[in-house]
């Protein structure tokens, strides 16, 4: 399938990282917003990425020009010339479901139309829309253009040729795609998210500070980041609603969200975009 021109829907922290990894593996892109501050912010991230990412001889000039070429746009008709969708908007159901009944009415037919999402059940995307078999998940990390990981994931329709063209674009943007079936939190988040939830509950038990159970975590099992810092990256309003789905969907109370993380979530602290979280980010 010869895949030129991308469209990504969505231009915050996911949006932007793909849209940039995107365009310096050679594909034209179009980075869609519907708030213009938000594709300012985007596009500004990126070219602050790129540049550090070229001052360190990670990427070329050539791959840095090509990133701040990405074209923008407030509306969805760029999706009518695209050859692939990756749509990143924000985790809320019923905007996915309406994005993509519209999105498959606009893009060209036999285009994919892949999602982000993380924690949204594929087989309800793909039945909003008339062509399930092209519709798959292609779930990146943050930041997107340092993390290696595309975990693709499968809905119930999704075809195996599909799968194959999602595999074949991960690997040229650079990434190590793993294929998921399509479960409440697929592999990352059915994993990662309890996790988090768990030091949440120690640090809400008293049992230690943010600063210990992070050390605890960086230092006595090599992570990157403690757990705390992490869920203040990814955001705790997305850590919650991840519980939630796995609660619900998996209908086991061993997901159940710890009290703390929603009474967060209820203040406003959602981590680093509101600058407070478990640890203060300044004002
Ligand atoms: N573009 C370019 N450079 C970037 C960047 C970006 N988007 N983000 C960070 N960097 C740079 C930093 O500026 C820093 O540069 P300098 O060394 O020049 O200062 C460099 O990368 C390394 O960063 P740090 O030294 O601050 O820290 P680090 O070595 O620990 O690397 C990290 C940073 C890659 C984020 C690392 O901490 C890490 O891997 N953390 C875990 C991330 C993770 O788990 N992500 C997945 C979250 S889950 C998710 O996304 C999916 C979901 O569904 C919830």
């Amino acid at each position: 399938m010869d895949i030129k021109k991308i469209v990504v829907i969505g231009a915050g922290a996911m949006g932007n990282g793909i849209a940039q990894t995107a365009a310096v593996s050679g594909y034209q892109v179009t980075m869609t917003d519907v708030i213009e501050e938000a594709l300012e912010r985007g596009t500004a991230t990126i070219a602050k990425s790129v540049a550090k990412l070229a001052e360190k001889g990670r990427i070329t000039e050539e791959q840095k020009t090509a990133a701040l070429g990405i074209e923008t746009s407030l509306d969805l008709k760029p999706v009518s010339k695209a050859d692939l969708v990756i749509e990143a908007a924000p985790e809320i159901p019923k905007l996915k479901m309406e994005l993509f009944t519209e999105l498959d009415k606009l893009a060209p037919e036999g285009v994919i139309l892949a999602t982000n999402t993380s924690s949204i059940s594929l087989t309800k995307i793909a039945a909003a829309t008339q062509r399930p078999d092209k519709v798959i998940g292609m779930h990146f990390f943050n930041p997107v253009p340092l993390m290696k990981l595309l975990e693709v994931v499968r809905g119930l329709a999704t075809s195996d040729e599909t799968t194959a063209v999602a595999f074949e674009i991960g690997k040229r943007m650079g990434k190590e795609p793993v294929e998921a079936m399509d479960s409440p939190g697929f592999i990352s988040n059915r994993i990662l998210c309890p996790m988090i939830n768990e030091a949440v509950f120690v640090l809400m038990e008293g049992i230690g500070s943010p600063e210990a159970i992070d050390t605890v975590m960086k230092l006595g099992m090599n992570h990157p980041m403690g757990p705390l810092a992490l869920a203040d990256m990814i955001g705790l309003d997305v850590v919650l609603f991840v519980m939630e789905v796995l609660q619900r969907d998996l209908g086991d109370d061993k997901y159940r969200p710890a009290p703390l993380l929603r009474k967060m979530v209820d203040a406003g602290y959602l981590g680093r975009k509101t600058k407070k979280g478990f640890y203060d980010y300044g004002a």
